[in-house]
């Protein structure tokens, strides 16, 4: 097995899922997803760990999905025929590594081998990996329902050094999440979730700038960590995400790049789109190279 110091670490990624429509139309998120596709097999990648917004679990504990291959999966509404019929290649190989390192480090883990697995991974998924066939092992890591940004910036920094085995670590959520102000018409009546039908507001454009700034104008290490946590503190973070759990996955990406090791790889943005007026869907690359232009993207964001 090679050592640290001789390969390159793979980057981490941030993904937001959106609402059900991004199974099927196109965004500059899914854009995202695909690219993720394309970097994963240029670099040969052996295996995926998620963080799972829709997974969460009570007191200090945090689950790994350790199922089979072809788990149980649960979609909300009109999912094509194509997609229900995609089999998830989970690995309870996999599920176990990550399980041993977290107790190592302390965390209250445990396996679940009956996991049933939801939209936040089947989304980008789908796009990243047209046919099941061809995708990598993968686990699942639950979200703790105490919010912790700590607590999930440390799970990813105990599951970085996976990162030089080629397993990817993605994070999977939405950068303001909050279903009680979305507009439900848009995806209920009108099956179409993109068109804007309301400004944006003040308080959303504050938060949106706070946190792709708090990504990108840091580097890749400790001041990554402590930045994405602050942002639990943001005037608006409750505004946007009144229920923490579609942002702490992005704290969990963000903590596979948070060590002093990571000194020198950069992060940025991956494009976003708005969906019902008032979600964000943001994605973000950690721990690149500098020179690394494969994920760039301009910000033509609407605000
Ligand atoms: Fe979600």
């Amino acid at each position: 097995m090679p050592s640290i110091s001789d390969t390159k670490p793979l980057a981490t990624f941030f993904v937001s899922h959106g609402s059900p429509r991004t199974l099927v139309d196109e965004t500059p998120t899914t854009a995202f997803y695909k690219k993720i596709g394309e970097y994963a097999r240029k670099e040969g990648v052996q295996g995926i760990v998620w963080m799972s917004a829709h997974w969460e679990t009570p007191y200090d504990t945090i689950e790994i999905a350790s199922n089979d291959p072809n788990p149980p999966k649960d979609f909300v509404a009109f999912v094509p025929d194509e997609i229900m019929d995609y089999r998830i290649n989970s690995d309870a190989k996999l599920a176990t590594r990550c399980h041993d390192m977290l107790k190592e480090a302390g965390f209250n883990a445990s396996l679940n081998p009956t996991a049933t697995w939801h939209q936040d991974v089947m989304i980008p998924l789908r796009w990243m990996y047209p046919d099941w066939r061809s995708c990598p092992p993968m686990s699942i890591l639950s979200v703790n329902g105490r919010f912790d940004p700590y607590f999930h910036l440390k799970v990813g920094q105990v599951l970085r050094s996976l990162r030089y085995d080629k397993i990817l670590l993605i994070g999977s959520g939405g950068g303001i999440h909050n279903l009680y102000t979305v507009s439900w018409h848009h995806i209920i009546i009108h099956k179409d979730t993109r068109p804007r039908t309301k400004p944006i507001e003040g308080y959303a454009k504050e938060f949106r700038e706070s946190l792709n700034e708090s990504v990108v104008k840091n580097e890749a290490g400790p001041g990554l960590g402590r930045a994405v946590c602050r942002l639990l503190r943001h005037p608006y973070f409750v505004k946007c995400n009144p229920t923490p759990e579609h942002f702490l996955p992005m704290i969990y990406a963000a903590g596979g790049c948070a060590s002093h090791l990571d000194a020198g790889y950069v992060n940025a943005f991956g494009g976003e789109n708005w969906e019902m007026n008032t979600q964000l869907n943001s994605n973000f690359v950690f721990g690149i190279k500098r020179d690394d232009r494969s994920f760039f993207v301009e910000d033509e964001s609407e605000v």
